[in-house]
């Protein structure tokens, strides 16, 4: 059962809804949101962000697995100061990442570090005690930390070889990528393990991707990782805690096929762990997930102004103020958003267009059926923006990055100042 505050609502994502035509996001006009921030923005929706949190914790007590919000789906400050009021650990995988949690108040023992490189400044953090635990994913940051002698709880990502349907570009297993440590190194690093007890191994991790909607990648996924549980345990290197990774697909529009049952998995993923712990004869180690997208990702609604309507020869484009700069996420791994007309309804039959940005490339946001009078001034929003769009958005063309708002039963706060063209150029060398 999906929380009602986490679905659509016919042509609505959650928690949009029209008054006398006007789109309404957080309780908020679109309109009177376009002009306090003015335009492009990501607007977070709060009640769909806690509805998203409370689904997630919800299904996850009942089998006690620890839930980490991953922080590079979306990070700021205030984000931070919210999560940190709800029981969600947090996942940082850079020094960036770290230091926006730590200034938003998220304690040390709530957070792990993960990176599929650490730089020396991040393996630095992990041995000042700065997270509560490292997932380790190569060998080579093993030694580093290992001659670093400091006490380090770690875990060790493991590539499990699962490769989950989605876009190769957001697959994390399997041998087409780069992620985690290969089976024929196990006996290596359980090796480093052995001869250096100041690093303490709670256990293993894997992660097969994003935007996965089905369960069985998911199970064959833990599957594997209690294999590779059994390896170590037979070489005294008992498994306490799996983290079983994140990845959960959100409905990206109206058409119900594309909805996860995350209390269903969490269900499904509680009894696998309990049957292949029983089977192997080791003790069920404590379970994590880690969902970014999921939490995340519903929550956001970019808002755009129509800067105007064209006709090619077969096709129609609607170019909007914003683009690739601020979601390349169509044009990265052809991403669906939904896309609807936010500052009005029209009775003019719909016709299909592209929805493209201003930058220099053509950057399709998406396609969809608008009304054919959708015209320069008008109001798109494009839905599930809040995972992987600020966090990756560039300055590319020098467009400065949007405001993110955040709004609530009707009223509204910036978590993130649209930037300035002088923030742009700030770091330009100009004697
Ligand atoms: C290690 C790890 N955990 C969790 C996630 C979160 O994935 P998602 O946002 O799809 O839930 C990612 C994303 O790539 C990841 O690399």
């Amino acid at each position: 059962m999906v929380a009602t505050a986490v679905r659509w609502h016919g042509e609505l994502a959650p928690g949009h809804e029209r008054r006398d035509g006007t789109l309404y996001v957080g309780g908020v006009r679109v309109d009177e949101l376009a002009s306090v921030y003015g335009t492009p923005a990501l607007i977070l929706d709060g009640h769909v962000l806690d509805a998203t949190i409370s689904e997630f914790i919800e299904a996850a007590v009942r089998h006690n697995f620890d839930v980490a919000y991953a922080g590079k789906a979306f990070l700021l400050i205030e984000l931070v100061r919210l999560l940190a009021q709800t029981p969600l650990q947090l996942d940082v995988c850079s020094l960036g990442e770290l230091i926006t949690a730590e200034r938003g108040g998220m304690p040390a023992h709530r957070m792990t570090l993960h990176g599929c490189a650490k730089t020396e400044d991040e393996l630095a953090a992990a041995a000042a005690g700065r997270v509560g635990r490292t997932v380790i994913d190569n060998l080579d940051e093993l030694a580093a930390l290992a001659a670093a002698g400091a006490r380090i709880p770690l875990l060790l990502r493991i590539n499990t070889g699962v490769e989950a349907h989605t876009h190769a570009f957001v697959q994390t297993a399997g041998d087409a990528t780069k992620f985690g440590i290969a089976e024929r190194d196990f006996a290596t690093a359980a090796g480093i393990l052995g001869s250096h007890p100041q690093l303490q191994f709670l256990g293993l991790h894997s992660h097969i991707g994003s935007q996965i909607y089905e369960t069985g990648a998911f199970l064959a996924n833990v599957h594997r990782l209690f294999g590779a549980a059994a390896r170590f345990a037979s070489w005294n290197l008992p498994v306490r805690e799996l983290i079983v990774g994140g990845g959960f697909g959100v409905q990206t529009g109206p058409d119900a096929d594309t909805q996860l049952d995350i209390a269903g998995l969490l269900n499904a993923i509680a009894q696998e762990t309990g049957e292949r712990a029983r089977t192997l004869g080791i003790p069920l180690p404590r379970i994590g997930i880690e969902p970014g997208r999921a939490i995340i990702a519903p929550a956001g609604t970019s808002l755009y102004r129509v800067m105007t309507k064209k006709r090619q020869a077969s096709r129609t484009f609607v170019v909007v103020d914003g683009g690739i700069a601020d979601n390349p996420r169509p044009a990265l791994y052809d991403a669906y958003h939904h896309a609807i007309l936010a500052s009005r309804t029209s009775d003019e039959e719909g016709e299909r267009v592209i929805v493209c940005g201003r930058s220099c490339e053509n950057d399709r946001l998406t396609e969809a059926i608008l009304p054919r009078d959708v015209r320069a001034g008008d109001f798109l929003a494009v839905c599930t923006t809040g995972a992987y769009t600020y966090s990756m958005a560039s300055n590319y063309n020098r467009f400065s990055k949007p405001a993110v708002v955040y709004a609530k039963d009707g009223s509204h706060r910036l978590l993130a100042r649209r930037e300035t063209i002088e923030d742009v150029v700030r770091n330009d060398v100009d004697v």
